[in-house]
């Protein structure tokens, strides 16, 4: 099959001058974005969409939408304003979710697992433990068996929280750290000192996760080369498998403010110098953001890619995502506060019934499921198998988007017989060429977008 993408012509002097611009102009973590998402008029009835997809190999994913602090920097669909009374009916609209979806998917099995947030270790301990009982008592998912990753912040990762989440059998936690240098941090209103957060990772490190992930950012305000340098070597005394380095990204509604060509400079050195040393450190870069430790002990198994774009996925709780190959779907989407309470509020009402329904989302047609996987492969260290592509979509990519050859002449990628990789110069671009290709679509979807 054929693809015409409609603006093949205006693409390519566009990316030559994309590349020339910010080259931090969109963070690709999911495509398409949930601001492109609509309504669904009528709503589409789940049990008719899931028995069209392979449900043997699920991702299951739980979001937890409270946090104890607001960072300057978030704006992930979290809230601040909770209280027991009212995590309590969350976590029971979760579970009664989780029933309607169990119904709804029949014989499926899960192959992963995730609790994100938020700050899933915001819960009170009995919560945290409820949830993990959805995942396993109702969903079906066998704990002890798949791949389980959490998020935790410095402060909510206690020695009891972390023994519970061990003791369910996780074997990945993920910790916001962003910085060790207190002044940075507390730019970000993110109230957390740099003796809580080692305290936090000696505590994680003590109880014995098979993978432990920092995240750090970088591009903070009053952050120099060297302090992010210095940020990066303490994340490094605690050995972990993972390190994730955010370029800081400052969007609507969320409080940090500031958008120059020193600014990019800043962020453009720091990812160079904090690439090079990660590498010098035995470190593999899987993605422009995602760094992997190689050295591992030969009794370490080796650390799972945690992919949140991939299909199959089902979301449970109010800012979930779920993904089938051919709808995307969700609640609706806020960053302010009120629409986030407007939203929760509307969450804990559902009636059962309404579970089965997807009523907010995007429906993938032949083209954006094929842009997905363009998009995916290409900006992770794999590449894009132009063998795997022609036998999933029965077509040749470059006939398809034969835009993609302006990455070669742009030296942003190299191919050989079977892989379309992006080259250092390229990977350091991932958030200019995901953004590029995006379809018209989507993207006219989300400049239409009303931010809440
Ligand atoms: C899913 S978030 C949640 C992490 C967790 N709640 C915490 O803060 O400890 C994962 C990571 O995304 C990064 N992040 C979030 N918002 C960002 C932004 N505006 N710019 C850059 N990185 C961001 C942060 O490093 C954060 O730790
Ligand atoms: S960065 Fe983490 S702790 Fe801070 S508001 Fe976002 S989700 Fe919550």
């Amino acid at each position: 099959m054929m693809i015409k993408t409609q603006n093949t012509q205006s693409k390519i002097p566009n990316l030559k001058s994309k590349i020339s611009q910010s080259p931090y102009q969109a963070y690709v973590y999911s495509y398409p974005h949930k601001t492109a998402y609509r309504p669904f008029t009528p709503p589409i009835y789940l049990p008719q969409l899931w028995t069209q997809q392979d449900r043997q190999a699920l991702f299951l994913y739980i979001h937890i939408p409270f946090c104890e602090m607001r960072c300057g920097f978030c704006n992930l669909f979290t809230t601040v304003s909770h209280n027991e009374d009212f995590i309590s009916q969350y976590v029971g609209t979760v579970q009664r979710q989780a029933q309607r979806m169990k119904a709804v998917l029949g014989n499926a099995s899960f192959a992963r697992f995730a609790i994100g947030g938020g700050t899933p270790t915001q819960l009170p301990i009995q919560h945290l433990e409820t949830i993990f009982d959805i995942a396993e008592n109702t969903m079906g998912a066998k704990l002890q068996e798949i791949q389980i990753s959490v998020e935790v912040s410095p402060e909510t990762a206690t020695e009891e929280k972390l023994k519970l989440l061990r003791s369910h059998f996780v074997d990945r936690v993920s910790i916001g750290v962003q910085s060790f240098i207190d002044s940075e941090v507390l730019a970000t209103q993110r109230r957390q000192s740099t003796t809580q957060v080692e305290a936090a990772l000696t505590r994680i490190k003590a109880a014995g996760f098979p993978t432990l992930n920092i995240d750090l950012i970088y591009g903070l305000p009053g952050q120099t080369v060297d302090t992010w340098l210095q940020s990066i070597h303490a994340a490094l005394r605690f050995q972990p498998e993972e390190i994730y380095l955010y370029p800081l990204y400052v969007r609507p509604l969320t409080g940090l403010g500031r958008t120059d060509q020193e600014w990019d400079d800043i962020r453009l050195a720091c990812y160079r110098q904090g690439r090079s040393l990660l590498l010098s450190q035995g470190y593999t870069q899987v993605s422009m953001r995602m760094f992997q430790r190689v050295n591992l002990s030969p009794s370490s198994p080796p650390s799972p890619v945690y992919c949140c774009q991939a299909d199959g996925m089902v979301g449970l709780g109010c800012g979930a995502r779920s993904y089938t190959n051919t709808l995307h779907y969700s609640n609706e989407y806020a960053v302010g506060a009120k629409g986030i309470r407007d939203i929760l509020q509307a969450y804990i009402q559902t009636p059962d019934e309404l579970f089965e329904y997807a009523h907010y989302g995007f429906q993938l047609d032949a083209e954006e499921q094929r842009r997905r996987y363009i998009l995916l492969s290409l900006l992770s260290h794999e590449g894009l198998n132009l063998v795997g592509y022609r036998q999933r979509f029965g077509s040749d990519v470059y006939a398809d988007f034969p835009e993609l050859s302006e990455l070669l002449t742009l030296n942003l990628a190299i191919k050989d017989e079977e892989i379309l990789q992006l080259t250092e110069f390229g990977i350091e671009r991932s958030d200019t060429i995901g953004a590029w290709l995006f379809s018209d679509k989507v993207q006219k979807l989300m400049h239409g977008y009303e931010l809440k």
